[in-house]
């Protein structure tokens, strides 16, 4: 399957992050130093994913200038000796090429999926929401996705394994039979009760879709929470053809909320060469004093 584009769906209220989405869009909230956003274009790069669909809405468009070349900051970062970073934006500004797409009102992410359908074309293309960060795994999550979607030939959605008491929160997946790692997928709901979920396993927020989706999506009434959820259209898709769901080897944080912003800064910088050790050790000092 030959995948190039990816839609990252921006264009959201982010009301858990208010205050500060009321003047900075959530999107571009750092992870340590650097947005979200430049997250999620890193990780498609990674995966040979060239071409960015951002969907976008009124107010956001500092997302837009973001991804302006800036060289002046690069050789700035570069003659104060921050050379990782300054090639961090080099990249994204060399290897990757942005369409922006609006979406006037905010009905859902099925909706915003839909906004870019011109933009994406008769192709197969992915679906990345940057406010679902992983980090730690053997390869890029949406790389792994796309080894799936390649190897059936079909739409892979990613999920993950949730506890019953947070299961009712996600958009859950009634598996059919495993194939290694792809798992079929025999439908679909959105936040179930507990008690009604088909599974634990919960849907996260890397897709690769067929380009049947958008037809589907044109078939959507709004679900729950009144919006057009991306869920229910790939239940439609569905019926017309077969839907694989997989487990990915990262660690998925949800940094649309504070809480999980401040898990995926600690669990990343953890990580990292650079400021890894240094982090570390002053962690361990502040736990130790209580
Ligand atoms: P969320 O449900 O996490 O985003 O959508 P939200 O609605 O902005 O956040 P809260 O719940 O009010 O805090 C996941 C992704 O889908 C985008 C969001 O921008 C986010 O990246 N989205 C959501 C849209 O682009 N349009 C929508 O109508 C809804």
């Amino acid at each position: 399957m030959d995948v190039r584009k990816a839609v990252i769906p921006a264009a959201g209220l982010g009301t858990r992050q208010l205050p500060t989405s009321k003047a900075v869009p959530k999107e571009l909230l750092p992870l340590i130093d650097r947005p979200l956003l430049h997250y999620i274009v890193e990780e498609a790069l990674d995966a040979g994913l060239s071409q960015m669909v951002i969907v976008t809405s009124q107010g956001k468009d500092a997302m837009a200038n973001y991804f302006d070349p800036a060289p002046q900051y690069e050789e700035l970062l570069e003659r104060r000796g921050e050379t990782s970073l300054a090639t961090a934006m080099r990249r994204v500004r060399e290897e990757a090429e942005f369409i922006f797409v609006r979406q006037h009102q905010q009905l859902g992410l099925g909706h915003a999926v839909y906004t870019a359908r011109n933009a994406v074309g008769d192709e197969p293309f992915a679906v990345m929401l940057p406010d679902d960060v992983i980090g730690g795994g053997e390869a890029p999550a949406i790389g792994e996705l796309l080894d799936t979607a390649t190897a059936h030939d079909a739409s892979v959605i990613a999920v993950e394994q949730v506890p019953p008491e947070r299961i009712s929160s996600y958009g859950v997946v009634a598996p059919g039979e495993a194939d290694g790692d792809a798992i079929r997928v025999l439908g679909m709901v959105e936040k179930p009760p507990a008690a009604e979920a088909p599974s634990d396993l919960g849907i996260v927020g890397r897709y690769v879709l067929t380009p049947e989706l958008f037809g589907a999506m044109e078939r959507v009434t709004p679900g729950a929470g009144g919006e057009l959820q991306l869920t229910d259209g790939i239940a439609l898709l569905l019926e017309e053809q077969p839907v694989y769901a997989r487990r990915f080897t990262g660690t998925r944080y949800d940094a649309g909320n504070p809480m999980g912003m401040l898990r995926a800064s600690v669990s990343l910088a953890l990580r990292r060469s650079d400021i890894g050790p240094a982090f570390r050790a002053w962690l361990q000092d502040e736990l130790a004093q209580g």
